[in-house]
């Protein structure tokens, strides 16, 4: 058995013209919450759209409890138990809470066909008061404020049953007090075995939150490290990396003697 419930080897993946990943490890344990860090365009975004099926990659293999899966649209990727909440919600605007929480897997009665209105309200309750949210599920998702509608997200991924979900920037749009509120329902989640793979620019995010964070740039995998291990400083410098004649002065050849007095 693996140690770990995904692993990404070797991900590569190419729009016309660049290189969204080049060559990507990532390794998700059980229970954990593994941030991911990068300046706009290293790649982050890509990196999600594959584990969710929205992109196929080029090269590379992806493991699922240390079996060898094939994710090629996101219902393969849903299939699997993993979900997704994006930073703007990708829900209907004009259908109830409970319609966008249970889309795809509306509780139908076998004989009469006829949905079950009443029980999904229920259900849709329950799982919104465990995330700490009071709202009717019976009202339109678009009547929500941004982070309602995200609570409705996760509500949407508990409901079926992800034991993998994943945030992609989802304290972007939102305020610090709701941010707050999102980081207190990604500790319960983890708290209930939900491994958690989260996406954020703010440094607040990963040491509130973090098991462990990983940092990509220009598409190419930097490291990973635990929380403990790492400071603001060290991520700065793996996010935005250093040349080397950044640190020493380049070395031409009329001041090379001089070098080779200092060493
Ligand atoms: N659908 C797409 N078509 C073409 N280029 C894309 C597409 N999605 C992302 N890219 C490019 O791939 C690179 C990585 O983007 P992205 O994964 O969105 O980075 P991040 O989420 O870290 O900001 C960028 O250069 C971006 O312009
Ligand atoms: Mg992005």
């Amino acid at each position: 058995m693996s140690d770990y419930v995904l692993e990404m080897k070797g991900i590569s993946k190419s729009f016309p013209g660049v290189k969204a990943l080049d060559g990507v490890n990532f390794q998700l344990k059980s229970g954990e919450t593994h941030v991911i860090m990068g300046e706009n365009g290293a790649g982050k975004s890509t990196f999600i759209k594959i584990i969710t099926g929205v992109h196929t990659l080029d090269e590379g293999e992806i493991y699922l409890y240390g079996k060898k899966v094939n994710i090629k649209t996101p219902r393969d990727s849903l299939n699997l138990g993993i979900a997704a909440i994006y930073q703007h919600s990708t829900g209907y605007p004009d259908l109830s809470v409970t319609a966008n929480i249970f889309i795809g897997h509306e509780k139908i009665n076998k004989y009469s066909k006829t949905i079950l209105w009443n029980r999904m309200h229920s259900e849709a309750e329950k799982y919104l008061k465990s995330l700490g949210a009071d709202f009717d599920p019976r009202v339109q998702l678009g009547a929500l404020s941004v982070a309602q509608q995200q609570i409705v997200e996760i509500a949407k991924a508990l409901s079926t049953n992800a034991k993998i979900i994943i945030m992609d920037e989802p304290t972007a749009a939102l305020t610090k007090r709701e941010s707050e509120k999102l980081n207190k329902i990604v500790e319960q989640l983890k708290e209930n075995g939900t491994s958690i793979i989260f996406i954020s620019h703010r440094f607040e995010d990963m040491f509130r939150i973090a098991d462990r964070v990983t940092v990509l740039r220009d598409g190419k995998y930097i490291g990973t490290w635990n929380k403990g291990e790492i400071n603001s400083n060290d991520i700065i410098l793996a996010m935005v990396g250093r040349e080397i004649n950044q640190i020493f002065p380049p070395i031409d050849k009329e001041n090379i003697d001089e070098w080779k007095d200092i060493y």
